[in-house]
């Protein structure tokens, strides 16, 4: 194992989101094993194939440098990662498909093929936005295909522009990590007032600017001059989750209505585990299937 597979490490909730994963994939292959249907597994932020330390190298775009506590988060340890979660379903999926950004760590998954030489394993350097658009966008080579994607980025980094397009293949059943406090409420300031950039990276990450709205009163205030306009946030966790299910709802099938909440040894959200399902047909069963695990107790 080189030195960057070794950085790794494993907190509460990176194991919990990754056994609610692995109980879905298992679900699905199953149940996908005996339809007509060809069905891979799609990992857009693959890390390794080991569980990932926070040291994404993109620290512009994943604003992860601005919350340091996310990489002290949890114990060391040497666990599988996501891509290891899916290799080791059965029954399997007949292909797996790995993208990231780094080049180094998709040199690490490449080594995957050696270790799973039976498997049909795509490594895809790149950046997960542009190749997830490039697989969705083919929309007629989707027929009789089906896929499960999980996407697990660091931070902001998943634009709405890609899961639109997700969702308008009708084949995708998607696991988005959406980083609660580790990201859009804490960008979502008091007054409104934040830079250009985090104002173009929430329109980006949520396809629209009616968040503003959505998030935020204004209100006339009287002062010693007058009256002025004052801006105060709303938003608490529940307004941003039913937000974002509600976004998710407008361009796929059917999605689950109370996504998994990830909580921090401190008690904090930090992320919240979503699921939405693209097939017309295959949606109902797959959203059941999603809601009861994502209701299943938590652990320790
Ligand atoms: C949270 S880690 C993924 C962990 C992985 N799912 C696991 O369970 O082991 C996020 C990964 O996304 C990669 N990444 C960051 N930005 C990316 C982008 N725009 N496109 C693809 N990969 C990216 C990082 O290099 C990092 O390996």
């Amino acid at each position: 194992m080189s030195n960057l597979a070794k950085q790794q490490f494993g907190g509460d909730w990176t194991q919990e989101k990754l056994h609610l994963l692995g109980k879905y994939l298992k679900a699905y292959t199953t149940i996908m094993a005996k339809q007509p249907f060809k069905f891979a597994y799609i990992d857009a932020f693959a890390g390794t194939g080991y569980r990932e330390e926070r040291a994404d190298g993109d620290h512009k775009n994943s604003l992860s440098t601005l919350f340091p506590e996310m990489a002290k988060e949890g114990p060391q340890g040497f666990f599988e990662g996501s891509a290891r979660v899916a290799l080791g379903i059965e029954p399997r999926f007949l292909k797996y498909i790995f993208i990231e950004k780094s080049k180094e760590r998709s040199e690490e998954l490449e080594k995957l093929k050696q270790e799973f030489p039976d498997r049909e394993i795509h490594v895809k350097n790149g950046d997960a936005n542009n190749e997830l658009r490039m697989l969705c966008d083919k929309n007629e080579n989707w027929r009789g295909q089906r896929a499960v994607l999980f996407l697990d980025p660091f931070g902001m980094n998943v634009e709405w522009s890609t899961i639109r397009a997700i969702a308008g293949t009708k084949a995708i059943d998607m696991w988005l990590l959406f980083p609660l406090d580790s990201g859009v409420h804490r960008m979502l300031t008091n007054d409104g007032k934040m830079s250009e950039g985090w104002r173009n990276r929430l329109d980006l990450f949520f396809g629209e600017n009616n968040w503003r709205e959505a998030f935020y009163e204004k209100r006339s205030q009287k002062n010693l001059f007058g009256e002025e306009e004052v801006t105060r946030r709303t938003a608490d966790y529940q307004v941003i989750e039913d937000y974002f299910v509600k976004r998710l709802e407008s361009v796929f099938e059917k999605v689950a209505q109370r996504p998994r909440k990830l909580y921090n040894s401190k008690g904090k959200p930090l992320f919240m585990l979503c699921f939405a399902a693209g097939n017309l047909k295959g949606a109902p069963i797959a959203v059941k299937i999603a809601n009861h695990i994502l209701k299943e107790p938590r652990h320790g």
